[in-house]
């Protein structure tokens, strides 16, 4: 089975194509640092099979925080958190590439000051940010990249680009929430390109992106747009592409829509939006979005290089060895989406369907 085989990078190595997606744990301490609950997590995931396992979104700066308890890579005394947590994964398994995915909240935030590119109000919330001066861009690029440079010290095999749902760098990617006139709203896709190239000047990690392909909002970005920022990306040297959509502001235009239906029935949504981005670049693509079972993972790989998964991993974080083993072939989760309904009260990740 292709699900099984060995995935390679411009510069990494996977032993199979089963990805664990970015899922926030909502564990670190108020000041953004690992706890053992945050290590556990994540042993557990590295004993369940999936080659690849990518961190919930880490905050870059103090000011780009979407929630309490989100982990930091923000300073340099998030490190030592962060090292333990990378050798207490490799001590599991080797060979898993662990990612951290790298994140400033925008205007999607209840913590920080909400900011945005362009003074666009989030419907879903109320909230109207400020627009970001040039000076913030630039200093939140360096931000990205000193976090890179951080992870790379803390052991991670890699970084990834969180520019999906609706957080800052998918706030820029979009012509909805980017209306500036400036270098940044001419080229939407500027800030992630000085951010990639600004990476490689400072240290060598490699660096994945994980995108909006649509954004499911009128003027929103479109699967063309997301073709265009991906191969400029691929040009400068970017490792993967993993591919999402939908905001947080989504939901309130399609709320008894197609989206949320579709999200609650159908099987790997994203997947055709990733087909088109994979028929224009070489480097490795793939999906993540309501896979459930092995049939459909395989499908999938027939166009694409990785699947990735969330929501199951919560319910089942070994789904990925019992796959392999032939145990199980789907999973069992219902996408009730009640993990994410914690996470957004505040309370650590965990699936409410066990009790
Ligand atoms: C509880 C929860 C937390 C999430 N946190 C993140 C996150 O930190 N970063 C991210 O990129 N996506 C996050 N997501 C989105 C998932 O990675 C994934 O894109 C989405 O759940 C669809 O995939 P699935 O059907 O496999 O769950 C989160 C999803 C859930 C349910």
């Amino acid at each position: 089975m292709r699900l099984f085989t060995t995935l390679v990078t411009e510069n990494l190595e996977m032993k199979n194509r089963i990805f664990r997606s970015a899922t926030a744990e909502v564990m670190a301490d108020e000041d953004g640092r690992v706890t053992e609950s945050l290590i556990e997590l994540y042993r557990n995931l590295a004993k369940g099979g999936a080659s690849t396992i990518i961190t919930g979104f880490m905050y870059v700066s103090e000011d780009g925080k979407a929630i309490e308890k989100m982990v930091g890579i923000s300073k340099d005394e998030h490190i030592e958190g962060l090292s333990k947590l990378v050798s207490e994964v490799k001590k599991v398994d080797e060979s898993v590439v662990f990612v951290a995915q790298l994140c400033h909240a925008g205007r999607q935030t209840r913590v920080s000051e909400p900011v945005a590119p362009s003074r666009v109000e989030d419907p879903s919330t109320g909230i109207v940010p400020r627009e970001l001066r040039k000076e913030e861009i630039e200093r939140i690029v360096d931000d990205f990249a000193k976090s890179a440079e951080r992870a790379e010290r803390a052991g991670f095999d890699a970084v990834q680009l969180h520019s999906a749902h609706g957080y800052l760098l998918s706030q820029f990617i979009s012509p909805h929430t980017n209306r500036r006139e400036d270098e940044y709203g001419k080229r939407r896709g500027k800030i992630i390109l000085d951010i990639l190239e600004r990476i490689k000047e400072r240290c060598e990690i490699p660096v994945m992106i994980k995108m909006n392909a649509c954004d499911f909002i009128p003027r929103g970005l479109e699967v063309k747009d997301a073709v265009e920022i991906a191969k400029t990306l691929e040009k400068a040297g970017l490792e993967l592409i993993e591919v999402s959509g939908g905001m947080h502001e989504s939901a309130f235009h399609y709320k008894e829509n197609m989206i949320s239906r579709r999200i609650q029935k159908e099987e790997a949504y994203f997947a055709e939006f990733a087909k088109k981005i994979k028929r224009e670049v070489e480097i490795p693509v793939g999906c993540v979005g309501g896979i459930r079972s092995v049939e459909v993972a395989e499908k999938l790989l027939e166009h694409l290089d990785f699947i990735s998964l969330s929501r199951p991993l919560i319910r089942d974080p070994l789904l990925p060895a019992k796959w392999m083993r032939g145990e199980s072939s789907e999973s069992d989760c219902i996408s009730c989406n009640r993990c994410l309904e914690r996470i957004r009260r505040g309370e650590p990740l965990r699936c409410e369907m066990i009790r």
